[in-house]
């Protein structure tokens, strides 16, 4: 089969790598892909926002399956322009992507049906939201209602904050996505992700995962889009996960059908493991970033085969398996972000970190200019390990980590400190 993969980040390096090891590929294109997917899958020259192109590329080529990695796209209605063209992708369809692209319609969904999440209240206006926030005391949580590139969430200490917030928010701080703004209550606990795959009636677990959001050790400073993951997490226990299955996702997944809305594709269920339960934080409508670094390399099964099931609907009876070893990644960004950063400069041991046992190297912000491979993003490369358990797998990572260098390289020097602590 021809597959075509829609990104060009250290997820889809991971993606990349995981659908070129299918028996079933005949060719693998990565649309716009960076300097590490070109090892496994073939560069094409077209942005991932440019819908018509990579529509047109999928018809010439006999694209057989496509591959969308990221929200945007997602929420955006690529699913659906493929489609629309006679080309088989993995969803969710636009109009399924609601899942992540409207926190409210989730909140009310989760109202609906019983899903246990903070409390909350949708506002089209910006002084009801302020006196809602005061009377939920502090901190408190307020959201743009759609997309806003992973920073439409701000938790306010203070309520000058949190009314700044929503100022911000209504002025157009986050153009239409702020439009509607939900006020919630700050749920106090460690979060943990858990994925599955639908094919719109039928789901099937996936893994779970911790990533590491802010900036700093210690978890400290600016949130990013993440600086490590690992898993699995030891705090999402078996009986965890199989409330992630039955309370949370299937629940979602019989609800949406309700609705008229077949979800097919992958569910990112991001958990708040608080002291009188679970509760969810969010759902996303895709892998995360660099969670899928840490998935792709425990998995056991087909992830090509298993893409095309829940975009056919026969998943029933579908079963993915995983490695009982660990992964864990470290991020490598350039100095400055997640604020701007320096581009340019040449990325040097490479070779000598990824002949190590255990590594795979995934790129993020990379590009080939002649012999050399240079950072060209604030995220630029994700330096995963395998091992028997979470320590082993973050020395492994560490190791590959210190012979790797650029001028303003940075990364953070805990990633798993949680699950460490924890053992
Ligand atoms: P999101 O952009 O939806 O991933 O949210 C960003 C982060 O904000 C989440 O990963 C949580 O750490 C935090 N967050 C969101 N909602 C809440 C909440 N109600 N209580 C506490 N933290 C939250
Ligand atoms: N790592 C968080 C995300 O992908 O949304």
């Amino acid at each position: 089969m021809n597959i075509l993969l829609v990104g060009s980040g250290g997820r889809e390096h991971a993606l990349a790598w995981a659908l070129s090891a299918s028996p079933m590929l005949t060719k693998l294109y990565c649309a716009p892909g960076n300097a590490g997917i070109a090892e496994v899958a073939e560069r094409v020259a077209i942005p991932a926002t440019d819908f018509a192109a990579l529509v047109e590329f999928a018809r010439s080529r006999r694209i057989d399956f496509a591959v969308i990695a990221a929200d945007a796209q997602l929420v955006g209605g690529l699913w659906d322009a493929f489609e629309a063209a006679g080309i088989r992708a993995l969803g969710p369809s636009k109009a399924a992507a609601v899942l992540e692209g409207s926190k409210g319609f989730v909140k009310d969904l989760c109202a609906e049906i019983g899903i246990p999440t903070a409390a909350y209240r949708r506002f089209r206006e910006p002084a009801a939201a302020k006196t809602y926030a005061e009377s939920l005391g502090l901190p408190v949580v307020i959201k743009a209602d759609g997309l806003a590139a992973g920073k439409g969430v701000i938790i306010a200490a203070t309520k000058a904050e949190s009314d700044r917030a929503i100022d911000f928010m209504f002025e157009g701080g986050f153009g239409a996505s702020g439009h509607e703004v939900v006020v919630e209550e700050f749920m106090e606990g460690e979060e943990a992700s858990f994925f599955a795959l639908s094919d719109g009636r039928n789901v099937i677990p996936l893994a779970g995962a911790q990533d590491h959001k802010r900036v700093g050790d210690g978890d400290t400073g600016p949130n990013t889009g993440g600086m490590g993951a690992y898993s699995p997490a030891p705090v999402l226990t078996p009986a965890l996960e199989a409330q992630a299955m039955d309370v949370f996702i299937r629940p979602t997944v019989a609800a949406f059908a309700a609705k008229g809305l077949s979800y097919m594709g992958v569910i990112y269920l991001g958990l708040m493991i608080t002291n009188k339960g679970p509760r969810l934080v969010e759902y996303n409508c895709r892998f995360g970033d660099p969670e899928a670094q840490v998935l792709m390399p425990r998995l056991k099964g087909d992830l090509l085969t298993a893409l095309i099931a829940a975009r056919d609907g026969v998943l029933s009876g579908f079963d993915l398996r995983w490695k009982d070893e660990a992964a864990l990644t470290v991020v490598m960004a350039s100095r400055g972000y997640p604020g701007s950063y320096e581009k340019g400069h040449e990325i040097v041991g490479l070779d000598a970190a990824r002949s190590l046992p255990g590594i795979t190297i995934f790129h993020a912000g990379t590009e080939r200019q002649g012999g050399k491979i240079v950072a060209v993003g604030g995220r630029v490369l994700n330096v995963t390990a395998t091992g028997r358990d979470v320590g082993e797998a973050q020395a492994r990572a560490y190791d590959a980590v210190s012979r790797i260098y650029w001028d303003g390289s940075f990364c953070r020097k805990d990633i798993g400190w949680r699950a460490l602590t924890r053992s």
